[in-house]
């Protein structure tokens, strides 16, 4: 493994984690590269060094499709003699038909996503879980006190919980350890921090696992356009996108973005994000720019 990626504290889980990571839902969601690219993009993020790849079993086309990423992930991992020091996040909790996005959080339909997963990504333990979204017809407590019984069976390691508020956050902790959260965040999105989500994981060790760190795909143009960012990447002699990364993990010592490359080339960039310095009134400079 190349060492040069920083790593990062998982929670309290005693892991560390690439800093950045990889998600790999854009190589199975609409607009997906051929089979062979996004196999060798996944061989590319674990060659460089990322240790943790993301998914979920909703990461695929529609309802028939559910699994084509861990399945992806699997067969690529195989291929690569199985490294026991890559983290494989999955998620349960939401179900796609017609190829929308829909939660379904009954603590049932939560057990049977898990041996889904555990079946596709050929262990019997997942390392870490997730909550993908909070049902808003099932109480959290309800979704997450099954993951709290899936790691009582040895089914998950470490549980996690993503698209959440600080309110369902800590209505969470009450049943269960959390390890991660993972939320959409960017230097166009700052929510998290405007509501304290980041600060508050960082008081209680929690990883704030970065998703859509970059915007999207329907976003991610709008980073060139942002002049602050466009003028340290001058300085810097480096891309916006790879600023906009370098800033998330700029901003608190629990951030983890995951990188959502389907071309090689967007991935190295995301990578080299981990050489830029910049200065704190550069990284000020970007935060000043929400509200
Ligand atoms: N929990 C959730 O509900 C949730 C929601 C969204 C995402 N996620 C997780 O977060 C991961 C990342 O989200 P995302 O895919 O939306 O990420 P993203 O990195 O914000 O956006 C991906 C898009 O940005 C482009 N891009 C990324 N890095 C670039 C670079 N350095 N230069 C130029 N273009 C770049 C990609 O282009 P190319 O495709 O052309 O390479 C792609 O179109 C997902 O894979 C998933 O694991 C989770």
């Amino acid at each position: 493994m190349n060492k040069d990626l920083p790593l990062r504290a998982l929670g309290t889980s005693t892991l560390m984690v690439s800093a950045p990571s990889f998600g790999a839902m854009r190589l199975s969601t609409a607009g997906r590269p051929d089979r062979s690219t996004a196999r060798q993009v996944l061989r590319a993020a674990l060659d460089a060094g990322v240790t943790m790849i993301d998914t979920s079993d909703a990461y695929g086309l529609d309802s028939a499709d559910c699994g084509h990423n861990e399945y992806l992930i699997a067969e690529t991992l195989c291929d690569a003699g199985n490294p026991d020091w890559v983290l494989v996040a999955t998620k349960g909790g939401v179900k796609r038909p017609g190829g929308a996005w829909e939660p379904d959080g009954r603590p049932e339909a939560i057990r049977s996503a898990c041996e889904n997963s555990l079946r596709r990504l050929r262990t019997e333990t997942l390392g870490l879980y997730y909550l993908q979204k909070p049902d808003s017809r099932v109480p959290i407590e309800d979704s997450v006190g099954a993951l709290a019984d899936l790691r009582r069976a040895g089914k998950v390691r470490f549980v996690g919980l993503s698209n959440v508020s600080l309110n369902q956050l800590q209505a969470a902790m009450a049943e269960v350890t959390v390890t991660a959260v993972q939320n959409r965040f960017s230097v166009l999105y700052q929510v998290d921090l405007d509501n304290g989500t980041i600060p508050f994981c960082a008081r209680n060790d929690i990883a704030y696992v970065v998703a859509n760190p970059v915007g999207g795909r329907n976003r991610n143009h709008l980073i060139p356009r942002v002049p602050v960012i466009a003028e340290i990447a001058a300085r810097l002699g480096a891309t916006p996108h790879a600023v906009a990364l370098s800033w998330l993990c700029s901003i608190s010592d629990n951030t983890i973005p995951l990188i959502g490359a389907t071309r090689l080339e967007s991935l190295l960039d995301g990578l080299s994000s981990t050489h830029l310095q910049m200065s704190p009134n550069e990284t000020a400079a970007i935060r000043a720019m929400s509200g």
